[in-house]
């Protein structure tokens, strides 16, 4: 798929707002990828297209995972925007799939909860996700400085500021936050 045409297909899809954020995003995966030659292509098609699914309702997220099999955890039930990241690669790969190399859908994929097996593609969309020029919160200049630095140590720290995010808001975990946050912990500090 070529990049106008992704664009195109997003900005069709997406408020204003989440247009800007997926061009941020893509432009952010673009830098990383240069940082750690990875394929540059691959981290802007990514970052354009990650948020696909980010517009459909609940009941729709709900209704196309469920028959997919896509549904995990009960607690993806409860808060079915977690499924958005697997029901865009779905999608797009139904719709689109001679054109989106698998790398970028299966990236696509885990970027919202990570997954225990990450390819460097898939942790740098992620952490651009987390890092484009439009977010804020606190700690974004320290991830945003060690995700030039070390992708897993820049993964550890994101994933360990999304968890301490969800305690101190009172908001449902999902077990795979834990299980990724371990599996980086124990690539990054050997220990687990
Ligand atoms: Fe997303
Ligand atoms: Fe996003």
């Amino acid at each position: 798929m070529e990049p106008n045409e992704a664009l195109d297909l997003i900005k069709q899809r997406l408020s204003p707002n989440r247009y800007r954020h997926s061009l941020g995003v893509a432009d952010t995966a673009v830098i990383l990828a240069r940082r750690y030659a990875e394929d540059e292509s691959w981290a802007y098609l990514a970052g354009v297209l990650h948020d696909y699914a980010r517009n459909l309702p609940p009941d729709q997220l709900l209704s196309i995972a469920g028959q997919h099999g896509l549904i995990k955890q009960q607690v993806e039930l409860e808060v079915p925007d977690l499924l958005h990241g697997p029901v865009a690669a779905l999608l797009l790969q139904n719709d689109m799939a001679a054109t989106i190399p698998k790398a970028v859908l299966e990236a696509i994929a885990c970027h919202t909860l990570g997954s225990v097996q990450m390819s460097e593609l898939d942790k740098i969309l992620f952490l651009a996700d987390m890092i484009e020029p439009g977010r804020c919160y606190p700690g974004v200049g320290e991830l945003r400085k060690e995700a030039f630095l070390d992708l897993d140590r820049a993964m550890l720290l994101a994933l360990e500021s999304s968890i301490r995010y969800c305690l101190d808001t009172g908001k449902i975990l999902h077990p795979l936050s834990v299980q990724v946050r371990n599996a980086f912990l124990k690539q990054v500090h050997g220990v687990g």
